[in-house]
Formats: C-alpha cells, sequence, structure tokens
C-alpha cells in the first residue's frame, strides 16, 4: 500500500528538532519560522513536555472515557485559568476539524437550526460538515456542499445585520484571525457589533481559534482583543504543542447534556497530560509576553523593508505580505536560508514559530528576509 498524498511536499525530512531549531536527517540545521502550522507553541522537545508525556504513559497512557479521568478536570480547572473562561466546560477531541464540527452540531441543537455564516476567506476545516463553511476553492474541490452556509465579507456588519435578521441562521463562525486567507483580522467593533447581532438574533457566536489561540497572539485568544465573549470557541494546534488534541470551550448558555458528544480518543490520559505540560511551561516562561516582545519585535523590522507592502496580525500570529515581483523570497527562505515558514496565496509569507523564540533567532530570520531582499532587488 503506498501512502495517500495530503500536500505538495517540500524536499526535507525532519529528523530532530529543539526549541525553534530543526534538523534533517542529514544533520542540516533549520529555524522553524513555521511551528508545523502554528501547532509547536512550547518549542520542539521541551524537556518538561517530554519528561511529562513519558511519565504519564509509564503509567498509563490510555483508557477510554468511560472511567473517570481526573486529568480531565485539572486540564479544564487549568485551561479555564489561563484563558479567563472557568464558567465553560471543555470538550476535548481530537483535531481542529472535529472541534468546529461538534460545536456547530451544538448550535443547531440549542436552536433548532442548521444554517451557518461564515466569512469570504475562511478556512473551518477539511471534514465534510465545515469543508462547507471554508470559502476556498482549492480546498473545497471537488466537494461543493454550500447548500446551509452564507459567506458574507469580513468586517461588513451591515451584511450580517441583513443575513441574521432572516431568522435561519443557527450560527455566525469566525476565525479569531483568519489564516489561510493570509492574517486577515476582524476589527474590534465588528466583533463586539457581530456579538451584538448575535445576541439580538438569538444566533451562536462559535470562535474558531484554532490557529489564532492558546497564546499566539500574545492573548490566550486573538478575540480578547475586543472583549467579547463567544457562545463557544474552538481550539487544536498549539493546545499541545503536536500531540493532536482539539477541543471545544462551552458556554453555561449552550444546554449541550452528557451523552450528547463522545470520543473514544479524546481527552485520554497522554492528551491530557500533554496538554497540561503546555500549560505549564507557558505559564513559567511567560510565553504570551514573549509572544508580544518578539511579535512587535519583528513586525517593526520588517514593516519598513522595501520588498514588503504590509504586515499584518498580532504577537507571532504575523501575515508579511510581499510586493509584486518579491515573491521569490519566500522559496529562497527555505532553500537558501533553510527557514521554514508559511504562506497564503504567493504573497503573503505566515510567521507561526514556536512561542518562546528569542530575539536572536528573530534576528537571524529578519537578516535572512533583508538579504534576500537585496538580491532580488
Ligand atoms: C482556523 C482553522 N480552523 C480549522 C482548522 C482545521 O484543523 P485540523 O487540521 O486540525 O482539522 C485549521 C487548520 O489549519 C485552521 O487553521
Amino acid at each position: 500500500m503506498k501512502n495517500f498524498e495530503v500536500y505538495k511536499l517540500w524536499p526535507v525530512e525532519l529528523a530532530k528538532g529543539l526549541g525553534a531549531k530543526l534538523w534533517d536527517k542529514d544533520g542540516k540545521e533549520y529555524l522553524d519560522m513555521y511551528g508545523g502550522h502554528a501547532v509547536i507553541s512550547i518549542g520542539h522537545s521541551h524537556p518538561g513536555y517530554v519528561s511529562a508525556i513519558a511519565d504519564q504513559l509509564s503509567k498509563l497512557g490510555f483508557y477510554s472515557n468511560s472511567v473517570i479521568n481526573s486529568l480531565q478536570s485539572e486540564l479544564a480547572s487549568k485551561m479555564g485559568e489561563i484563558s479567563g473562561y472557568q464558567d465553560y466546560s471543555l470538550f476535548m477531541c481530537n483535531s481542529g476539524a472535529e472541534a468546529n464540527e461538534n460545536a456547530i452540531k451544538l448550535a443547531s441543537f440549542q436552536t433548532g437550526k442548521s444554517r451557518l455564516l461564515a466569512f469570504k476567506g475562511a478556512f473551518h476545516g477539511r471534514t465534510s460538515g465545515v469543508v462547507a463553511a471554508t470559502d476556498n476553492k482549492a480546498i473545497r474541490a471537488p466537494y461543493n456542499r454550500t447548500s446551509k452556509v452564507t459567506f458574507i465579507p469580513l468586517n461588513d456588519i451591515s451584511a450580517a445585520e441583513r443575513e441574521l435578521a432572516k431568522g435561519d441562521y443557527a450560527a455566525v463562525i469566525i476565525e479569531g484571525i483568519q489564516g489561510v486567507a493570509g492574517i486577515i483580522m476582524p476589527h474590534d467593533k465588528f466583533l463586539t457589533d457581530l456579538r451584538r447581532l448575535c445576541d439580538k438574533h438569538k444566533v451562536i457566536l462559535i470562535l474558531d481559534e484554532i490557529q489564532s489561540g492558546c497564546g499566539r497572539t500574545g492573548r490566550y485568544f486573538a478575540h480578547q482583543f475586543s472583549g467579547i465573549r463567544p457562545d463557544m470557541i474552538t481550539v487544536a494546534k498549539g493546545i499541545a504543542n503536536g500531540f493532536p488534541v482539539g477541543a471545544v470551550f462551552i458556554s453555561p448558555k449552550i444546554g449541550a447534556v452528557a451523552g450528547m458528544l463522545g470520543t473514544t480518543f479524546g481527552g485520554n490520559h497522554l492528551a491530557c497530560a500533554a496538554a497540561l505540560a503546555v500549560i505549564d511551561v507557558m505559564e513559567r516562561e511567560e510565553l504570551m509576553k514573549n509572544a508580544t516582545i518578539i511579535g512587535d519585535y519583528i513586525a517593526e523590522n520588517i514593516g519598513n523593508s522595501v520588498s514588503v507592502a504590509e504586515v499584518r496580525g498580532r504577537g507571532l500570529m504575523l501575515g508579511i505580505e510581499l510586493k509584486e515581483g518579491y515573491e521569490k523570497i519566500k522559496e529562497r527562505l527555505l532553500f537558501q536560508k533553510f527557514v521554514f515558514t508559511g504562506s497564503a496565496g504567493s504573497n503573503v509569507i505566515r510567521i507561526l514559530p514556536p512561542l518562546n523564540l528569542t530575539i536572536k533567532e528573530a534576528d537571524i530570520f529578519i537578516s535572512a528576509f533583508k538579504e534576500l531582499e537585496k538580491e532580488i532587488q
């Protein structure tokens, strides 16, 4: 049997990682400004994380959700504290798409409706329910079930008002910051107005913080800059630094009852140990503060470059939009300077590194970027 191909591959086989450094199988060193797609929050092979997982595995790696697992309540309590959502409940699953699927299911249960309002450029996952809420032709094709989702432009509150007034919506789903679209930010005022509209029309507000959450922007969630409180928040990626965990934060106003949601693997002992270790490191090493300092430093030093049209984002979730003619910088960062970055289209470089990136590592990236810019000029 051969592997089913998912993405176009970079010709690199990685063998080792430490902090924001990676090594391929021949020992070549790389700088990780991509975090394996916003997943690596506390750095590769963090010793505290490795020992917490190894310790848990030596005791009990897995048992099903049919027995008491006090690690789940410990995690819910710690997650509530670090995020400021102590009064919500935490449903654990295995991925971002699964978190969104469950949130949508709860919204439809709560309202008795099924239509979703989503935003142009949105990405919410690839499974059959959420791919319909993903506004990206390449990802949807050849899947085309559009019937229950309406897309409106981000930050267009009049369009939201027009749609929600129709009365058949279960939920609005919105990313904390749009990632795949190229680091596009919902305005704080737009989020507060959207919250008000959802209350007015009794529609559930789901914040997809799968890419933008878990401290990446300098706050635990990107929407917290606006001060709103969504009805549900979905997380994955950085929550467990690479151990596959997804989760839904569920507001007490959602009438979810025991037995409505379930999963075999979600919330298992190893998954909880991994997520607990991430919170522990984030707090001890003040990684949200670091994300703000280093993110601002990169934005400041890259923002005025001749090749850059705009730098968008917050903390260590940045999009560097390149001017026409400079698109080659992205590829050359990897093949010439051995720096991993993400992309969005051909002209946006996405910066999603581990949150413990140092100033020295940020400087390596900035110098590499400026050298390539000069070469291309
Ligand atoms: C905003 C957002 N939502 C949902 C997902 C889907 O997550 P997963 O790939 O874990 O299913 C992603 C993944 O990139 C994402 O960025």
